[in-house]
């Protein structure tokens, strides 16, 4: 019997993260990430309390659903998050990514977003280990690893993390889950190649993708897809 390795098999996914976009102009600039090949859009949601910046939250969403089809894949960087979740399901996230560290109650916080019939993402800062959410693996569907600390677009990958993305890929491996492994902060042409190799298969970037090659959207989302 042939033991596929189904964790690379899985298509690697690219979601941009539009806190590197023109916020003047955040519904175009959407609608060019689907026609760029997108697989999904990132949004980093921001209080100025769980992390020192603050972005947009459910109305801005809401308006910005009608620009596109993909998957919003929501990012909740804020404290304390259970209260408003079901205002980011109803503004239509499909995915809502929490922090551990920002719910009194991690369990009854991922219940509350699958009875929302949304995706459940949890998402691990650099410095925060994986047993935290050990537990929780087999009621997810994804798991977010930053590579930054949350708050900023442009900073510079952490590349010891990827550790944690193999132990992570491990796990999943001997437990046969399904979880998607997704890697946010500083990704680039360099360290992609590397997060695919130990396991991401959702990689974030907003930098590269809306920055490099003179901005080349379409060009920057295959260049970080290719393995
Ligand atoms: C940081 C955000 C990331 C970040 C990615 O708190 O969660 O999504 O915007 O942007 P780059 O790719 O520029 O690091
Ligand atoms: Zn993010």
């Amino acid at each position: 019997m042939i033991l596929i390795n189904l964790v690379s098999m899985k298509k690697i996914q690219i979601s941009p993260s539009i806190l590197s976009a023109d916020f003047s102009q955040l519904g175009s600039e959407i609608k060019k990430l689907e026609e760029c090949g997108a697989d999904m859009i990132h949004v980093d949601v921001m209080d100025g309390h769980f992390v020192p910046n603050l972005t947009i939250g459910p109305p801005v969403i809401k308006s910005l659903k009608k620009y596109s089809s993909l998957i919003f894949d929501v990012h909740l960087m804020i404290s304390p998050v259970h209260k408003y979740i079901d205002d980011y399901a109803n503004a239509g996230a499909d995915i809502i990514t929490i922090h551990p560290e920002a719910t009194d109650n991690l369990a009854e916080s991922i219940l509350k977003i699958k009875n929302l019939n949304k995706k459940v993402g949890l998402s691990l800062n650099p410095e925060t280990k994986i047993d935290v959410i050990l537990k929780f693996l087999d009621q997810i569907d994804l798991v977010l690893i930053m590579s930054v600390n949350p708050g900023f677009g442009g900073q510079k990958f952490m590349p010891e993390v990827l550790t944690k993305v193999k132990d992570l890929t491990a796990i999943k491996e001997d437990k046969g889950m399904k979880f998607d492994i997704e890697i946010d902060g500083g990704i680039n042409f360099e360290n992609s190649k590397a997060a695919i190799k130990a396991g991401a298969n959702i990689l974030v970037s907003g930098t590269t993708i809306f920055k490099d090659n003179n901005g080349d959207i379409k060009r920057n989302i295959e260049l970080l897809r290719s393995k």
